[in-house]
């Protein structure tokens, strides 16, 4: 089978517009988490919004591969999350919510028929950015969690915590609200996120 006339190759196109859009909503979060003061926590939406992006060029890249001419354009029908408003806290879920979808209901399953259809480089593809997608709705499910709990900066033991502006670092169980060396807001310390390994 031709990749041109085949299901993958649409998936490819669906899995190109996924990550493009997921890509511009955490360029949103990353907005509004600066605008907010929570500048360790925008830096690591921003390089998950770098990993989407190159989600989306490695599908784009397969889609080229499809046809010596340039491809005009592909029709494709898809529903696409549409959830988000200007909530830091609850964008943190949905975000996570759609990792899942986007792993285990979009890519797992688009690796089997890329299975079938005999694309093995694409299944294998769509395989290794489900287990990223899953990597990411770990960190924005612990994101979630510690600002919901009110742990982000605050722990029930003693940690070191460290300023990203400065290097300035100290023992506590809650980070300083304003940097001794550097001055720097509490939103500037180095987040504790188990999902990757800090
Ligand atoms: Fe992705
Ligand atoms: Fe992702």
């Amino acid at each position: 089978m031709k990749l041109i006339d085949s299901q993958t190759y649409l998936n490819l196109a669906k899995a190109f517009s996924a990550e493009t859009q997921a890509r511009t909503r955490y360029e949103f979060m990353e907005y509004g988490m600066r605008y907010n003061g929570y500048k360790t926590m925008a830096e690591i939406v921003d390089s998950i919004a770098y990993q989407e992006f190159n989600h989306a060029r490695m599908f784009y890249t397969f889609l080229q591969k499809a046809s010596d001419k340039p491809i005009k354009n592909i029709d494709i029908a898809g529903g696409f999350p549409f959830k988000e408003k200007w909530d830091i806290l609850e964008n943190l879920k949905f975000a996570a919510d759609d990792e899942h979808v986007e792993a285990y209901e979009i890519y797992l399953p688009a690796a089997k028929v890329a299975r079938e259809e005999g694309f093995e480089d694409i299944a294998n593809l769509f395989e290794l950015t489900a287990k990223v997608e899953m990597q990411h709705e770990a960190v924005f499910l612990e994101l979630y969690n510690q600002m919901k709990n009110n742990t982000l900066y605050k722990k029930d033991h003693e940690v070191m915590w460290m300023c990203s502006g400065c290097g300035h670092m100290a023992m506590g169980k809650e980070a300083w609200e304003t940097c001794p060396l550097c001055g720097a807001k509490q939103g500037t310390v180095c987040l504790k996120l188990d999902s990757l390994n800090q």
